[in-house]
């Protein structure tokens, strides 16, 4: 099981066994409509008024997921970089809880960040994919992604099960904070929860991602872009493409597009846009065209029913499910097209140049 088995690389593996690996992270953490955490009970959260999340990398992304979730429950959250914690803190005390995000516990920015809110009085929660790592033995409390053992050094499966773990963690958090607003439909959110292991398995079956890495291949550079939810997943699916293929690869807000990456739009800049079915899939249609207009190709990453994929001049298809879950499904075929752009380009998949899987000093 620890092998590549049948996979050409770890990374492969870890993208193909997502579904497994949220089947896992989701196991009895939803019980009768609601959500439950073992070590964490309703109240467990009481006295809190704010979080901050600290993160670095790829877990900033699905911080920055699990952050939008917490202040759509009616809850005050920042997202730091957890290497500029100092500087972006500001006001931290016994009211804060601080969520380090952080796949293996032991990212010195990350526990560095943590420290600090601590010893200014803050309540500490790890949020790890590592049982016994540092940050899970030095928080007040854990709770475990269970994604299983990840040896690929680009993050793909544990940033889909820790944006789904900070997803349900949002809920329990709304529900002790007095005032808070858990989302309105929350049995329709965890339902469709339930049913994502299988839509991620229906991403994997209709792949498309390869012949779309061959046609854009040899691009000046590589843009995503999206708004709210679809935001950190542009980001990430950036990083992601910039990790494994040395390829330059940028993600924003798509509003930001405007206000400055548009000087560099050229019809050899492909954009990836991410919708998911929020509120502001509008908004990315028009900021696509904008960069469409200035000749890039456009990719609408989403589901078959977005207005952005009749405009579009490519389409990665994902199923059409809650909004609060579309963005991971636009990860995966993110996920899927950095791993063929860089098989094409016959990176080092597994151990890109100068990058560690953990990095231990600050
Ligand atoms: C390193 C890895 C990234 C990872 C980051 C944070 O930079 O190369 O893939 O996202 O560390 O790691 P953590 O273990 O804290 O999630």
């Amino acid at each position: 099981d620890a092998g590549k088995g049948e996979y050409d690389h770890y990374m492969r593996k870890e993208i193909e066994t997502q579904p497994t690996a949220l089947s896992n992270t989701i196991e009895g953490r939803i019980d009768g409509g609601d959500v439950a955490f073992e070590d964490l009970p309703p109240g467990s959260f009481d006295g809190i008024e704010s979080v901050q999340f600290v993160a670095c990398g790829t877990s900033y992304h699905a911080a920055m997921y699990g952050g939008q979730l917490v202040r759509e429950a009616g809850v005050r959250a920042d997202v730091l970089r957890a290497s500029e914690y100092e500087s972006t803190a500001g006001p931290v005390d016994e009211t804060t809880l601080v969520v380090a995000v952080t796949q293996s516990g032991e990212t010195a920015d990350t526990l560095d960040a943590v420290r600090n809110g601590a010893a200014r009085g803050a309540r500490t929660l790890a949020v790890t994919n590592v049982v016994g790592s540092t940050a899970a033995r030095e928080a007040d409390d854990a709770v475990y992604i269970r994604a299983g053992p990840e040896v690929g050094v680009a993050a793909t499966k544990t940033y889909s099960s820790q944006a789904v773990t900070l997803a349900l963690l949002s809920q329990r958090i709304a529900g002790d904070v007095p005032d808070a607003t858990p989302v309105a439909d929350r049995a329709a959110m965890l339902e469709a929860l339930e049913a994502l292991p299988a839509h991620v398995e229906t991403v994997l079956e209709r792949e498309r991602a390869e012949p779309l890495a061959r046609d854009l291949f040899d691009s000046d550079s590589y843009f995503f872009i999206g708004h709210g939810l679809g935001h950190s997943v542009a980001l990430e699916g950036a990083l992601k493409f910039k990790e494994i293929t040395y390829e330059h690869a940028e993600g924003f807000a798509a509003g930001e597009l405007k206000h400055g990456p548009l000087a560099l739009v050229t019809e050899d800049t492909p954009v990836f846009a991410v919708v998911t079915g929020g509120d502001d899939d509008e908004k990315t249609k028009t900021n696509a065209i904008e960069a469409q207009s200035r000749g890039a190709p456009i990719v609408a990453v989403g589901p078959d029913e977005q207005p952005l994929v009749d405009i579009a001049d490519a389409h990665l298809p994902v199923p059409n499910t809650h909004p609060v879950w579309v963005g991971l499904l636009a990860n995966v075929q993110l996920q899927l097209l950095s791993y063929h752009a860089a098989t094409q380009l016959e990176r080092p998949i597994d151990k890109p140049r100068n990058l560690a899987k953990s990095v231990t000093v600050e």
